[in-house]
């Protein structure tokens, strides 16, 4: 074993891991005064750029791409760095990175208020920002896979695979579906039509769920886990199988979105099956994130970040079962258009998405100060329960508002006229967009604390000014030893 003069580049992950709590911040604000606007519809009155229209996609693109994007470059550089006992391929291009992402961020901060949007959901930007994105995404792509091809261990370490598919997914599915005609800078017109239109998007949009939202973070998981738990992942073997199980299942699954519309009936059967079979592999990588705490139950007890990482995958479990459950043709046509869909969204979302990520960044960044912990472990844990408590309170509201609302709206009398008029469903709702409004104050309230609990952190540490030098390799830095030795064991 020789001593190297490698050092990692923690700079750049150090930046995204703190974008990550700020975007974190900004995006659930959007979200309140969103949740604050279905409550009071005439809250921002007359003010445009505030209006819920704009607001929304606002919403969804900050804590979607700012928030779950710098937490998913934040963790996949720093893993890929360390399970691969190599520094980034470049600094230049981690820099590049950084920057480039950033100004995507503020781009859609500024455009999508003024209304400038391709109107296609979770694909607004326009096309001088998309091609933005993909170019910021190749050189994020060649970062990353460049730092595995010079890697000094053989083993690429299972997290790396759902990182990088993950990476190339997103590249093909936002070029695909973003290939417009512009026909000014903030106005072009997307060359597919009609019922191929709606096939192209919702393929992407169902797939930056299965990629963006689900495949980057499981990558978060098979690391952050075991790492925090202090074992090696459950199954190796199980890891490998759930990975090409995703890649193979999930691209089938988009038109579960389109049930009912003019999509050919055998493609909303075909994604409706697909969604079924997809119920499997969730749920055998959830598990085997879960029980990777096998003989240290007792953990959960006293570490606060373990609570946010296994509750997270709870709910992960939560939404891909009821995921499956929706897109079964006769349950879509009660939940679609109603609250329930919002429900689920969010029990992705704020219970998977944002937890697995809030629970990676308080692991990550006392790691990169060069501290053992976070300023105050009890404020995690009470950032923990308020987080938790919200997350709730969101979406057990929207699971009932959506089930009522589906019930109201089929509901007809013996003559075949509608029982309920479309105001009356609306008006039995508004309790519960007051209960959902609270939830996300609640959940607002945790990441105020995060973000005081990092600055405080930042000030503890003696803020490390160049990289750290390390041991090289390094074997306690890799879990794919430990995970090696147990599939052998297995074998
Ligand atoms: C404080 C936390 C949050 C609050 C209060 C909140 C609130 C909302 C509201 C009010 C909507 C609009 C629902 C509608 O149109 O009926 C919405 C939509 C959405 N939010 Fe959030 N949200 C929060 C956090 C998040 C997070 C962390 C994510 C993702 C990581 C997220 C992803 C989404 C998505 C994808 C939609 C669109 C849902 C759909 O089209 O069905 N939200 N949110
Ligand atoms: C096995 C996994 C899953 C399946 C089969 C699935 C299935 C579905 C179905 C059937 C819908 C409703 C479509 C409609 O009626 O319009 C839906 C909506 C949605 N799901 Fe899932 N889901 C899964 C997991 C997840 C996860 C883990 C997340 C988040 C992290 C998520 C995020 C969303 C979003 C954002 C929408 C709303 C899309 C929109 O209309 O804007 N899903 N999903």
């Amino acid at each position: 074993m020789q001593q190297a003069a490698t050092t990692y580049n923690d700079k750049v992950v150090r930046q995204f891991a703190v974008m990550t709590v700020v975007w974190g911040i900004v995006g659930m604000l959007v979200g309140v005064v969103i949740a604050a606007q279905l409550y009071w519809p005439d809250l921002t009155h007359g003010i445009e750029w505030l209006g819920y229209g704009r607001l929304r996609p606002l919403h969804t693109n900050a804590v979607i791409f700012a928030f779950g994007g710098c937490a998913l470059m934040a963790t996949s550089l720093h893993v890929v760095q360390r399970t691969c006992h190599v520094r980034l391929l470049s600094d230049r291009l981690a820099a590049f990175v950084f920057w480039g992402w950033q100004a995507v961020i503020v781009a859609a901060a500024v455009t999508l208020p003024l209304g400038w949007t391709q109107g296609k959901e979770y694909a607004e930007l326009e096309w001088p920002i998309d091609i933005l994105i993909a170019v910021v995404w190749v050189a994020y792509a060649v970062l990353f896979l460049g730092t595995i091809a010079v890697r000094r261990v053989r083993h690429i370490y299972v997290a790396n695979w759902f990182y990088a598919s993950f990476i190339i997914a997103v590249a093909l599915l936002h070029i695909v579906n973003n290939i417009s005609m512009p026909v000014a800078a903030g106005k072009s017109y997307s060359i597919y039509t009609g019922a191929v239109d709606a096939m192209v998007q919702w393929w992407y949009g169902h797939n930056a769920v299965g990629f963006f939202l689900t495949a980057g973070f499981l990558g978060m998981m098979y690391y952050f886990v075991p790492k925090q738990a202090g074992r090696p992942v459950y199954s190796y073997r199980l890891s490998i199988v759930h990975f090409w199980a995703l890649i193979a299942v999930y691209m089938w699954a988009g038109p579960h979105h389109l049930q009912y519309t003019a999509l050919p009936d055998w493609a909303q059967s075909l994604g409706m099956v697909f969604s079924l079979i997809l119920l499997a592999p969730s749920w055998g990588g959830a598990i085997n994130g879960i029980m990777t705490l096998s003989g240290v139950w007792h953990k959960l007890r006293t570490d606060p970040i373990l609570k946010f990482l296994i509750v997270a995958i709870s709910f992960y479990m939560i939404a891909t079962f009821e995921g499956p459950m929706m897109s079964i043709k006769t349950v879509n046509s009660l939940s679609h258009y109603t609250d329930w869909t919002v429900g689920h969204v969010h029990a992705g979302a704020l219970g998977w998405v944002a937890m697995i990520s809030i629970g990676s960044i308080y692991a990550l960044l006392p790691r990169l100060l060069g501290l053992r912990e976070m300023y105050s472990t009890k404020w995690i844990d009470l950032h923990f329960w308020l987080h938790t408590i919200g997350v709730v309170l969101y979406i057990a509201s929207m699971w009932i508002a959506g089930v009522m609302q589906g019930l109201m709206w089929r509901a007809t009398n013996d003559d075949g006229t509608l029982t309920y008029s479309f105001v009356e469903a609306l008006n039995a709702t508004y309790p519960y967009y007051l209960v959902r409004l609270l939830g996300g104050v609640v959940v607002l309230s945790g990441m105020f604390l995060m973000a005081f609990n990092v600055w405080k952190t930042y000030r503890a540490g003696q803020a490390v000014a160049a990289d750290q030098p390390v041991l090289e390799p390094d074997p306690s830095q890799s879990l794919a030893p430990l995970a090696q030795a147990r599939a052998g064991a297995q074998a």
